[in-house]
């Protein structure tokens, strides 16, 4: 139930600092190791490449574990929505392993791309918050997203949830594979800092509920910007703004901006910021600089050490190959307050069902 919450959204934003805290329950020994399934681990070792295909939420979760399996175990990634790659297949490389993230677990398009590559003889894993489900059942391997059942369309608990499993598949595997970054790496502490981090902006919603007003209350459009991870980040609250608002929203890499979108900059388009990653951080900031010079308004978001005083919103400092897991949750918190203030059916947006069953 969602108890004296006004919508299961709300409640299921609220929940991810205990679905961070169980998934490292779940995935540890008492030592704090990461401990995956035998038979699975040893298919991923096998694998010279991992293929994730998937849809919506999901695929932009997938999008951050590419930067994770990459770096925490040395493995290329591609990412792929599973709409396209089934019916264009690219060319795959020697030992292949096909990673299917859905919360539900019963999408029918990845569904029709199981089908396809279990026919060619290729291992399969299903990740997904329904263990019962077709893609679970189907696939060789299946691990579980463990965030409670997910009730509003909107995907938000399932995403942080996806996220953190992929990280600590890919610490298991790189630590499997003595990989230099795993054994640096110290998965079960970032996760705590997720959780902490998560609560410490779930606090700050208030504040946040007045900025969803103040950017969105009267515009038909939005930006969301960053590099890195805070480029995948931009993709998914964007997403979400579009699916309970009915706000045109588009996520942009940052750098692209002075290729052809900063056209859509006038007085007041509303553009969110994401700055996490030290790389590239002084970069996004000039990119923001150059649209609010030009009338855009702009909300900053940065991680503590790489803020500066012009910015609105300040995050705990993170991994920043794990920064969506706290940068994200301003992204769902703008738009579960823009839909509220709006009056629409946050849990229940026009148009759409929360499992997508037909091709
Ligand atoms: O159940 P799945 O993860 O396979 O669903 C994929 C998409 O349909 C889903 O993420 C959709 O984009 C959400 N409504 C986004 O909030």
């Amino acid at each position: 139930s969602k108890g004296t919450y006004p919508f299961y959204m709300l409640k299921e934003i609220d929940e991810q600092p205990i679905v961070m805290r169980r998934l490292v329950k779940k995935y540890t020994n008492d030592r704090g190791e990461v401990e995956l399934p035998k038979p699975l681990l040893a298919a991923l070792k096998a694998a010279d490449r991992l293929y994730i295909v998937a849809a919506g939420t999901s695929y932009h979760a997938g999008l951050v574990g590419k930067g994770l399996f990459e770096k925490l175990a040395g493995v290329p990634t591609e990412v792929h929505l599973a709409s396209e790659f089934g019916y264009n297949q690219p060319l795959l490389s020697e030992k292949p392993l096909f990673i299917f993230l859905t919360q539900s677990g019963e999408t029918a398009d990845i569904r029709q791309v199981l089908v396809k590559v279990k026919a060619q003889g290729y291992p399969t894993l299903t990740i997904t918050n329904v263990l019962s489900s077709t893609l679970a059942r189907e696939a060789d391997y299946q691990l579980g997203l463990y965030a409670g059942p997910e009730i509003a369309v909107a995907s938000t608990k399932a995403y942080t949830a996806q996220v953190a499993v992929e990280a600590l598949i890919a610490q298991g595997l790189g630590e499997a594979k003595n990989h230099r970054e795993a054994e640096a790496f110290d998965v079960v502490h970032q996760l705590g800092l997720a959780a902490a981090g998560q609560q410490a902006l779930i606090d700050q919603k208030d504040a946040i509920h007045d900025w969803a007003t103040d950017l969105f209350s009267q515009s038909r459009n939005a930006f969301f910007i960053g590099r890195g991870t805070d480029y995948d980040v931009s993709l998914e609250a964007a997403l979400k703004l579009k699916e309970i608002s009915y706000v045109q929203a588009e996520g942009f890499a940052a750098g692209e901006l002075k290729h052809g979108t900063i056209a859509l900059i006038e007085q007041d388009t509303p553009v969110v910021a994401f700055i996490s990653d030290p790389k590239t951080a002084a970069h996004t900031r000039s990119n923001a600089d150059e649209i609010a010079a030009r009338g855009a308004k702009v909300l900053r978001i940065a991680t503590e050490s790489q803020s500066s005083e012009e910015d609105q919103l300040v995050v705990d400092d993170i991994d920043p190959m794990l920064a969506p897991l706290l940068m994200i949750i301003p992204g769902q918190l703008l738009a579960y307050f823009t839909s509220f203030d709006r009056g629409y059916d946050v849990d229940r947006p026009r148009n759409l069902a929360k499992s997508v069953t037909v091709e």
